[in-house]
């Protein structure tokens, strides 16, 4: 069935990827960006900044306005700083947790008048297996995936009385341009970590050049959506990073880190 879906990050990786398959399957795809793109002329772009909630409501409202309706938002816009969490700056602490968190909030609270009218809707929140267990070097990424976990578990209960299902889709890595856009907080030479850091963060970046196509993850993700009761969760990754999903679960704590630890190069 034909749905009109709004997804945010349609410029490129996943976004991209994901809203095109969803416009070949038929759906009615709105797509959110910074910039106005030249794109597929199916997708409707409309120029937003996850971080300004001003622009989010008039996309929302534009929406509404055509369509007299949204099935599915899909809060997928996002963007990675990596450095020691000691050096990381405030401006760049910021940046992160509003693109990745606050972002997401800001957007739910825009569709979600239009959904409890409706008495139906879907929100899929893309948080990552970084959102499942922290990376080094990565901590502030991963405390705002780990935000959009908690934030979800506690919508699904209280949206349960309307009918708006939540989704938490968790990719593993793939190969966009996340690699590229990943914000570095700048090293100073006297900076204790900065040994360390240039080894794990090369370490991170080829795991993530080696990583899957966003076509795959668009066809998972175009099948969660056919479902009519999706799962809360979802994983879409290598057997490997599901596989290292299960141990963190059944390992002591401390067994679970030494590993991830030295699969990062900490001894
Ligand atoms: N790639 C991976 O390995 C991986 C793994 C786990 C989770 N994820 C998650 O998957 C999602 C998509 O990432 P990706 O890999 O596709 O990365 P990507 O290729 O860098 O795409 C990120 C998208 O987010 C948009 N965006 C960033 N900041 C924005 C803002 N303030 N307002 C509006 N749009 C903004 C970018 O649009 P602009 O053109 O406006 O910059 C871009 O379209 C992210 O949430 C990421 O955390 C990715």
């Amino acid at each position: 069935m034909q749905k009109v879906i709004i997804i945010t990050g349609i410029s490129s990786g996943l976004g991209k990827s994901t809203a095109e398959y969803l416009s070949q399957k038929g759906h009615i795809i709105y797509g959110i960006s910074r910039k106005l793109l030249e794109i597929n002329p199916k997708i409707n772009v409309l120029k937003a900044d996850v971080t300004d909630p001003e622009s989010l409501k008039a996309a929302i409202e534009t929406v509404l306005k055509k369509e007299g309706k949204i099935d599915i938002l899909i809060n997928n816009a996002g963007m990675g700083i990596s450095g020691p969490i000691e050096y990381s700056s405030d401006e760049d602490i910021k940046l992160q947790m509003e693109t990745n968190f606050t972002g997401i909030v800001y957007l739910i609270k825009c569709v979600l008048p239009a959904m409890r009218k409706q008495r139906e809707g879907t929100i899929i929140n893309i948080s990552s297996i970084g959102g499942l267990m922290a990376l080094p070097f990565q901590g502030f990424y991963s405390a705002s995936k780990f935000a959009i976990e908690g934030l979800s578990e506690a919508l699904r209960m209280e949206l349960k009385p309307f009918n708006i299902k939540i989704v938490v889709v968790r990719p593993g890595d793939f190969f966009t341009g996340f690699t590229s856009n990943r914000k570095i907080d700048p090293i100073l030479s006297d900076n204790p970590y900065e040994p360390q850091f240039r080894k794990t963060l090369s370490i991170i970046e080829t795991d993530e050049k080696k990583g899957l196509k966003p076509e795959y993850f668009a066809r998972k993700l175009a099948r969660i959506i056919e479902q009519r009761n999706p799962h809360f969760t979802y994983i879409i990754s290598t057997a490997e990073q599901k596989l290292a999903v299960i141990l963190k679960i059944l390992l002591p704590e401390a067994l679970f880190s030494s590993i991830l630890g030295s699969h990062y190069g900490i001894k």
